[in-house]
């Protein structure tokens, strides 16, 4: 998944871990949601809603392309948005994304 455009600050993946797959990427990606704090903002199952939208159903919302380019680059699609761009390695931004589709 390339991801392009805005202010974005995805970063190269560390070369170490090789990518998990299935079950295993969705639970990382469920971790890396709390991680990168975008529960603050946002309620999923499980987490306690605030200031974004809730995500609970947004794995049938969005498409793949236009969810991650929510979370790179939140003002390409809303300029005045109070989302801050996701920043942080490419592989955990897929994880994350994989475990929004889930959502549904
Ligand atoms: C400071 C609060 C905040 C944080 C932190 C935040 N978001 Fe958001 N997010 C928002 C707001 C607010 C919107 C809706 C756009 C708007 O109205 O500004 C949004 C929109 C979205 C959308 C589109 C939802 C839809 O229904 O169209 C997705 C997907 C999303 N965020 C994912 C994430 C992910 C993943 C993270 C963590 C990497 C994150 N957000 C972190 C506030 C936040």
């Amino acid at each position: 998944m390339k991801v392009t455009g805005g202010d974005q600050k995805v970063l190269p993946n560390p070369p170490e871990e090789p990518m998990l797959e299935g079950k295993e990427a969705i639970a990382r990606g469920s971790k890396l949601f709390r991680d990168y704090k975008c529960v603050t903002c946002h309620k999923t199952k499980g987490f306690v809603p605030s200031s974004g939208p809730v995500l609970t159903k947004v794995g049938r919302k969005l498409t793949t392309e236009k969810m991650t380019t929510w979370i790179v680059n939140p003002k390409a699609i809303k300029p005045k948005t109070t989302m801050p761009a996701f920043a942080g390695p490419q592989r955990d931004l897929q994880y994350i994304v994989k475990y929004l589709e889930t959502l549904r």
